[in-house]
Parts: C-alpha cells; sequence; structure tokens
C-alpha cells in the first residue's frame, strides 16, 4: 500500500489529536503532536522566566533555543508518543491550562516556528505520517495528499477541554478555559508568521456535532481512497 502524508489542522480543543492517534494507529502510520512541540518550548520558556505572569523576555527565550532539546519517545502501554523535553518526561505538564496560557504567545515567535517547522519536515521525510497542528498543511506539508481542517464551536471545544482538565483532576472554571479557547483562537488566527488558515485543497470538518466513531469513520475513508 502506498504510503502518505496526512495533515490535521484546526482550532484548539476540536479533537485533532485524538482522530489523528486513532487514524495513525489503525494505519500503522507514525503520529506526530506539533502543539506538543511548541507546548514544551513554552515550558521551557515558563520554567526560566521568560514568559509568565506579567512576565516577557522573548529575546532571551530566542537566545536559549540551541538548548531545548525535544523528543517524542514512544510509551508502549499508553499506545501514543510522550513528549521529552531536554531528557525529561514532560507529557502531564504541557497540558496544564497554566502551560496553555501562555503557548500562544510563545508559537507566535518566528525563530521558534522556524527551529519546529524544520523538525517536523524531517520527521515527515519518509512519508505514513499523521501530524496535527495549526500550519501542517499550509507551511510544514503544503504537498500532503489528505489535509482535513477541524472546527468546532467555541462553547463546544471548552467543553470537551473543561472535562479533560477536571478528569486529570486540575482544578479549573469553565468561563476560563472558554476564556482560554477564544483568546488562543484569536491570536492562532491572527498572528504574523503562519497564521492559522485552512489550506485551499483541505476538507473543511466540523465535528460540533458528531461522535468520534463517526469522525473515524469518515477519516479513515478519505486517507483508503488515496491509498488504495
Ligand atoms: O494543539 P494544541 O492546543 O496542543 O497547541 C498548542 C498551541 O500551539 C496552540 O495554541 C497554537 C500552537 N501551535 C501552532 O502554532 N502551530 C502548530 N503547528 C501547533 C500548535
Amino acid at each position: 500500500m502506498k504510503k502518505i502524508t496526512i495533515a490535521i489542522d484546526g482550532y484548539s480543543s476540536t479533537g485533532k489529536s485524538t482522530i489523528a492517534k486513532q487514524l495513525a494507529k489503525a494505519l500503522d502510520y507514525i503520529y506526530v503532536d506539533t502543539g506538543a512541540m511548541y507546548r514544551a518550548v513554552t515550558l521551557f520558556a515558563m520554567r526560566n522566566g521568560f514568559i509568565g505572569k506579567g512576565q516577557e523576555n522573548t529575546q532571551a527565550l530566542i537566545k536559549l533555543l540551541p538548548r531545548i532539546k525535544l523528543l517524542f519517545k514512544y510509551n508502549k502501554d499508553l499506545g501514543f508518543s510522550e513528549m521529552y523535553l531536554n531528557g525529561e518526561n514532560v507529557e502531564k505538564e504541557i497540558r496544564s491550562l497554566e502551560v496553555s496560557k501562555y503557548v500562544s504567545r510563545v508559537a507566535e515567535l518566528e525563530q521558534v516556528r522556524h527551529m519546529l517547522v524544520d523538525m517536523q519536515k524531517k520527521m515527515g521525510l519518509e512519508k505514513g505520517i499523521v501530524m496535527d497542528g495549526r500550519d501542517i498543511g499550509t507551511v510544514v506539508f503544503p504537498d500532503a495528499e489528505l489535509k482535513i481542517f477541524m472546527t468546532a464551536s467555541p462553547e463546544k471545544r471548552a467543553h470537551r477541554r473543561y472535562k479533560e482538565l477536571l478528569d486529570k483532576g486540575e482544578e479549573v472554571e469553565y468561563e476560563d478555559v472558554l476564556k482560554n479557547v477564544r483568546y488562543r483562537d484569536d491570536i492562532d488566527s491572527n498572528r504574523e508568521f503562519s497564521p492559522l488558515r485552512q489550506a485551499k485543497d483541505a476538507i473543511p470538518f466540523d465535528n460540533s456535532d458528531m461522535g468520534l466513531e463517526e469522525q473515524f469513520e469518515r477519516m479513515y475513508n478519505y486517507a483508503l481512497r488515496i491509498i488504495e
């Protein structure tokens, strides 16, 4: 069977990673969550005091970018890859609402995007990859054979995220999560470098009223039509 590149972009908390993971598993492809990479750089910046409440020193972060080593390590028990930042497993920490608050600011930086996009392009050289993010179909893999652009209403997305965070034991308010979803939509869509845009050849996919099974079926069929 021929191997293809699948690019899944869309707004935050549209469930991109859930569906991308399932798709990669069914096709025996590699799955790459590029949001985890931006989140890990953000965590690095927070830990070093470059970004945080009332703090912002992006120049200092840019200077230290060469010291950031990111690695995805497959966890057999969990069935997916976890993010390592300079040798430390940071998978749990990067998903916190605290990191979500600052990640869009870090993802706006041209130098950060350059570094991460370069890494992502290398990961996809062999094809057989499902990558999700914001600029995969437009910047990272403009020639991807299958591009999906996921959307859902901000309220639906905030509900999903809220539930996820509660399940993980975080104490959060729904209103704060909704605020964060809207804030990230705004920055992600209006930033200067590679803003979130639907690629011309991407399939729009609104999953506001769609269950996981239906989403998977549809996407899997899109992929099979190209592969077979
Ligand atoms: O998918 P996510 O919510 O984990 O992504 C976290 C942030 O990273 C999101 O607010 C925007 C940014 N991001 C990006 O700018 N480009 C990508 N390819 C992936 C994520």
